[in-house]
């Protein structure tokens, strides 16, 4: 009994389908799509674009019988085909696609991103599986214990391979191995080959302009009959997440029992691909036997299309959520990129959870991964609209969010990473080089701009909420990026802004956000007022092993401004490079700004005119006198007549240079 079909994906609608036998066998069979697969426009069979989260399946439709049922053995077989993966530069690529041999063509269980569309979490590994599959891999899951991001695996029930080589191949006259990027968009030839009588299985990579190598990438010694059926069908199985490429399969001979070919000088060429162009354009599926045409069969694309079934396979996102399918990360992608949020890839804890670093696989992108535990659906919802929010917000002084990601009782941020530390480790940290003058001041300058952005110039209000020095983040230039906006929550600009909770940082708290509990603008520059109090002073906002009259920063600046002596308030550290009107100008602006009265304090677009000489601070400002409450007590800083449990602790989303 020798068995063949060959397919080739020819121009337009034409699908040859041709069956012919030794020994009296014979079938007539098609090409069965599910999932997103589908032939491209430009006449490719294609079995994933760069949809999220999708599933692309081509299955030869009917079974083949490859186990004796009498002895139960599992027959020879050999397959051949050829593929290219394309990959979209302004997107991140993943995950692969694989060569399958499964009892069934539906495979309703095989979720997308890194399972294939072969298993899910749950079967994973189950042997009632009886998957036998050659994975072509371009991410490198950690959960499956992959060994790099282009690699060939023979996997048996589980995407865990029993054996994984980097996709390359052994030079025929050297021996020497030569590396193949699978998302070059190259056209790669492989060859999948099973031998009963030594229980061996073979795969075998090469450019397409070269013959099959003598030494095979991969070499298994198994008998897999008690893994297979004795009947299955065969195909590919391919699957994009967060992640996305798109898998072209250009040709495909399969044979029982024999040795198969394919007619290398009918592959169609890639899209984008300017040096595999062929002259051929063709689409057809060929099946023969024996190389015996017995039967040709016409099939058309309507029944091609008509048995696409779309989205079948996405994974599980909530009708409120497919807005945001963008900022969507996948968690296991994002489990994969922290190396299984691994104790060494944390940057820093704090009330809300841990921050990670990582690296999303083939992109290279550092991220920064803020783990939050989370348990109201509802409160979920908000969020993540509030994420997507700020996912769209796009200034040089703001730390990118680039997404989320639910999963399992927890939400994760993902940022952009910053090499360097947080502000407040350069001015506190003594072993470390500080910042002088010419810097803090435009760090303050950077942080006012990302706050007039944020405050006035968004289509929104953006109340920040959390401003403080451990929260601005210094990239190589050490220009000031403000982050962490997991607490900031927007407001349409005519809704007054509403909280339930009061957030924030001791220090940092406006008196009438303890109050009342509501996040405005204003209490966004209340904080940014102790904040360059802050830096110019060198200390934290409120400091409990100093002198009483030290305690608050606000008012041992305000009572040194009183007597005369303002800049004796300024950080040592600084005091030979120090521009003397630059420092009066900013601790009376951070005095102004943490005012506590909100009327007075001024807006963030003033701010910025003070900073950069276009206005002078207010002649007539005196802090003493509007110092003073409605009740007539001398003012006292919130942070310390106020003491609540409903206040929130926030830690800052760090990174820690090295
Ligand atoms: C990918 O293919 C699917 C199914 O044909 C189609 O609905 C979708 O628009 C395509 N997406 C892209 C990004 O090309
Ligand atoms: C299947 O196994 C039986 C028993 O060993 C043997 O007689 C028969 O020839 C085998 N069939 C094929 C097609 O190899
Ligand atoms: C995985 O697939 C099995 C079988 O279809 C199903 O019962 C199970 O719920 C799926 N698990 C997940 C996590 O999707
Ligand atoms: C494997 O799958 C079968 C059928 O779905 C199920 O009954 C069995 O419990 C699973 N085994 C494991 C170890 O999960
Ligand atoms: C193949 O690639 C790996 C990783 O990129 C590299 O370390 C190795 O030297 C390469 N080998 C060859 C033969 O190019
Ligand atoms: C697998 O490769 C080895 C060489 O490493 C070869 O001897 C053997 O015949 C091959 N087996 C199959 C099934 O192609």
């Amino acid at each position: 009994m020798i068995r063949v079909f060959e397919l080739c994906l020819m121009l337009g609608a034409l699908i040859r389908v041709a069956a012919a036998s030794m020994g009296g066998f014979s079938f007539n069979g098609n090409i069965e799509l599910a999932g997103v697969a589908e032939v491209s426009a430009d006449n490719l069979f294609r079995l994933t674009n760069t949809t999220y989260f999708s599933v692309g399946r081509a299955f030869y439709a009917q079974p083949q019988t490859v186990k004796n049922s009498s002895n139960g053995k599992a027959f020879s077989f050999s397959t051949t085909f050829v593929f290219a993966i394309v990959t979209d530069e302004s997107k991140l690529n993943g995950h692969g696609m694989a060569f399958v041999i499964s009892p069934s063509k539906e495979l309703s269980s095989g979720a997308s991103s890194q399972h294939l569309g072969l298993f899910n979490r749950t079967n994973n590994g189950n042997s009632s599986n009886h998957i036998v599959a050659v994975e072509l891999d371009t991410f490198r899951n950690q959960e499956f214990n992959d060994i790099n991001d282009n690699h060939v695996g023979i996997d048996i029930n589980s995407l865990t391979s029993v054996k994984s080589f980097p996709a390359g191949y052994f030079e025929d006259a050297t021996g020497e191995f030569q590396n193949l990027s699978m998302v070059s968009g190259e056209r790669i030839q492989a060859w999948v080959e099973y031998d009963a009588t030594v229980n061996q299985l073979n795969v075998t990579l090469a450019p397409i302009h070269l013959s099959k190598p003598r030494l095979p990438l991969l070499s298994l010694d198994i008998d897999i009959s008690p893994v297979i059926l004795d009947q299955m069908y065969v195909g590919f199985s391919s699957a994009t997440g967060r992640l996305v490429q798109s898998h072209y399969v250009l040709g495909w001979s399969f044979q029982m029992e024999g040795k198969a070919q394919l007619d290398l000088s009918r592959l169609p060429s890639v899209p984008g691909n300017q040096q595999s162009k062929s002259r051929s354009k063709e689409l057809a599926i060929g099946l023969s036997i024996s190389g015996v045409v017995l039967a040709a069969i016409i099939f058309s694309f309507i029944v091609f299309l008509s048995m696409k079934r779309k989205d079948k396979f996405t994974e599980i996102i909530e009708d409120w959520e497919v807005q945001y399918g963008p900022h969507r990360f996948s968690y296991k992608d994002l489990f994969a990129a922290t190396k299984g949020f691994r104790e060494t890839e944390l940057l820093g804890k704090g009330g809300f959870g841990e921050v990670y670093k990582g690296v999303l696989p083939v992109s290279k992108t550092q991220v920064a991964v803020k783990r939050i535990s989370h348990n109201s659906k509802q409160g979920m919802k908000e969020f993540v609209a509030e994420i997507a929010t700020i996912g769209r917000l796009r200034h040089p002084n703001l730390v990118r969010l680039l997404g989320y990601c639910r999963g399992e009782g927890q939400l994760l941020l993902v940022y952009d990473y910053m090499p360097n530390a947080s502000l407040d480790k350069f001015i506190y940290n003594k072993a470390q080089v500080t910042v002088n003058w010419v810097q803090r001041f435009k760090i303050i300058k950077d942080v006012a701009l990302a706050l007039t952005y944020l405050h006035e110039e968004w289509v929104e209000v953006i109340v920040h909420r959390d401003i403080k020095a451990s929260n601005v983040l210094l990239d190589s230039d050490l220009r000031a990026k403000l982050g962490d906006f997991g607490l900031a929550r927007s407001s349409k600009r005519t809704q007054d802004p509403q909280t339930t909770h009061v957030a924030g940082t001791f220090g940092y708290i406006a008196p009438e956000l303890a109050k009342n509990g509501r996040a405005t603008p204003s209490t966004d520059v209340y904080a940014y007022g102790a904040f360059c109090l802050e830096v110019v002073c060198g200390r934290r906002p409120v400091e409990s092993r100093v002198s009483p009259e030290e305690v608050a920063l606000v008012d041992w600046v305000y009572q040194r401004w009183r007597e005369g002596k303002i800049l004796s308030t300024v950080d040592p550290k600084l005091n030979k490079d120090i521009k003397i009107e630059e420092a009066e100008l900013v601790l009376k602006l951070g005095l102004l700004c943490s005012h506590p009265m909100a009327e007075i304090r001024p807006r963030m677009s003033q701010v910025l005119q003070y900073l950069k000489g276009d206005a002078s601070l207010p002649e007539n400002f005196d802090f003493h006198v509007l110092g003073q409450d409605q009740k007539g007590e001398s003012y006292k800083p919130a942070i310390l007549s106020y003491s609540t449990p409903s206040i929130t602790f926030t830690e800052s989303f760090k990174s820690v240079g090295r």
